[in-house]
């Protein structure tokens, strides 16, 4: 059975990791862990970009090779993965073996086939984003992301052909309509398209720090079009079309992959909106020349912004994960992320909005009806295990659904939604039926709500346990059958700190 493979884009090492990267890694990690709870087989893929002049400079002022440097960030990044509780199942490095071999065959197949040709270039080059740049995208020569002025470049190139598959891009969106998502941002990239492609200028000959050609290693592979390619290099492509079979044969068992069938075409692509025409155009027409299908989605999230500003180093208001979530928690984190925002758009993360989520969903509304139901089941023995029905568990059965919708549709703040509401209905079955008032009269009826109850957050534990991987443990734990303990808060109320 074909597995259902989504991947993160594979991260710069010039510098370390924030809540920008922890976002889309999340994101995967709470969609893999889903469908993985769904019964589905499921390749979760992340990695690091590694090429590049950035990336030469960065490790210069460290005064290291490039090597040592990369090494050193994709080792911060794996660190930080295991500390947000990312179960990744491979982690892709652009200086892999794998990865370089299989760039360079490829290089080679698009150049016998006439999609890749040498010429020359020159233009205006933004060293930031590692990418050419006209007046129109960068008005004044200026880019528009990184405010920098553009420096100008010529040199001899290897160009892809990418204006040979304009026609077929538009005709694929047009038969696809759900690779291009959320569609609010699709519409930006099929009028960039139809604006008209020109081909792509695919090699550096000032860039050591890079893949180099097979045929001319005066030339190495700009790093896009190197990066790009760890999609189908991590799913085994390299089997394929590399020399050395047993060699990528042993590198795919590793990876978990039996064979490139088996995984791809990938199912995600989840990407930040900044390089969505990296992979909505750029990605598929390679995909194209090389003959190989292309993925079934290509979604672009939204920005983070922090207290109303751009993230920068300048500003000095990079939020690192890992101090939110030794302060607040981890999992308050992970649900704060993909509750506050529609996933899709930009958000603004301010420990204000953080507080007054934690304290209404998590203290409030989850966490005191865990303890109020517990509480009062503790008063009639174990708790029960046998087959059960009631309005609560219908509705969760059609909730169910539904989360299953909008998780498909990648619409987590929408899956929590639904989530919560169950968790609000719950909350109001208390307050219209108090068990601990009807247990004087009816001691029977106030067992049943509770039992209700119980068997709700059952379901709403499943549900959760994506999200927040370990407060679904324990709340299973919590709620499993057998005897009633007592146990502290789930979540503890938050002041807000000034
Ligand atoms: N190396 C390229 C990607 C190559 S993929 C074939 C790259 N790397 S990056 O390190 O700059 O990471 C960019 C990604 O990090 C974004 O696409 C997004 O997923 C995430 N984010 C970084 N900052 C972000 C925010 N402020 N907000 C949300 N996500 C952002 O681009």
């Amino acid at each position: 059975m074909k597995k259902f493979y989504i991947t993160t884009p594979i991260y710069y090492v010039n510098s370390y990791p924030h809540i920008g990267h922890s976002y889309t890694t999340l994101a995967c990690d709470i969609v893999s862990r889903y469908k993985k709870s769904r019964g589905a087989p499921v390749h979760f893929l992340t990695g690091t970009d590694e090429h590049g002049i950035n990336i030469e400079k960065a490790a210069q002022n460290a005064g290291v090779s490039p090597k040592e440097w990369a090494d050193k960030v994709a080792a911060a990044y794996k660190e930080l993965w295991k500390i947000l509780n990312i179960e990744y199942d491979d982690f892709i490095r652009t200086t892999d073996r794998r990865h370089e071999e299989t760039v360079q065959a490829i290089f080679e197949i698009l150049l016998a086939k006439g999609d890749i040709y040498l010429g020359n270039y020159s233009g205006m080059y933004c060293n930031s984003c590692e990418t050419y740049m006209d007046e129109t995208e960068a008005p004044g020569f200026i880019c528009p992301i990184h405010k920098k002025p553009l420096t100008e470049v010529k040199e001899e190139t290897y160009f892809f052909k990418l204006s040979k598959y304009q026609d077929a891009l538009l005709k694929f969106y047009e038969n696809n309509p759900d690779f291009l998502s959320p569609s609010f941002r699709g519409r930006e990239i099929v009028n960039f398209v139809k604006s008209g492609l020109k081909d792509l200028s695919v090699t550096r000959t000032k860039v050591a720090w890079g893949i180099p050609v097979l045929s001319n290693p005066a030339h190495t592979v700009y790093v896009w079009f190197d990066a790009l390619i760890n999609y189908v290099s991590a799913a085994g492509l390299g089997a394929k079309i590399c020399k050395d079979k047993a060699f990528f044969e042993t590198e795919n068992k590793k990876a978990g992959v039996k064979n490139f069938e088996d995984v791809w075409p990938a199912d995600v692509h989840l990407i930040g909106k900044e390089i969505y025409r990296f992979h909505a155009v750029i990605w598929p027409a390679m995909l194209m020349a090389l003959g190989v299908p292309l993925p079934k989605k290509v979604f672009a999230h939204g920005w983070w912004t922090v207290e109303g500003e751009k993230m920068s180093k300048t500003l000095g208001n990079i939020v690192d994960p890992k101090k939110v979530a030794d302060e607040y928690g981890l999992d308050p984190l992970r649900f704060f992320l993909f509750r506050e925002v529609p996933f899709g758009a930009d958000g603004d993360f301010s420990m204000d909005a953080f507080v007054r989520r934690y304290n209404a969903d998590l203290a409030n509304d989850l966490g005191n009806l865990l303890s109020r139901t517990l509480n009062m089941a503790a008063k009639y023995g174990d708790l029960p295990s046998a087959p059960h029905k009631c309005a609560l568990l219908e509705k969760a059965d059609a909730l169910d659904k539904e989360i299953e919708k909008h998780m498909d549709a990648l619409a987590l703040d929408k899956a929590l939604e639904s989530i919560w509401s169950l968790i609000g209905d719950m909350n109001r079955y208390i307050d219209e039926k108090k068990p601990w008032a009807l247990a004087k009269t009816d001691e029977a009826a106030a067992k049943s709500v509770i039992t209700d109850l119980i068997y709700a957050l059952r379901r709403v534990t499943d549900w959760v346990t994506p999200f927040m991987p370990s407060t679904g443990a324990e709340m299973k734990k919590r709620l499993s059958p057998g005897p009633v303990q007592k146990y502290a808060p789930l979540f503890p109320r938050l002041e807000v700190k000034k």
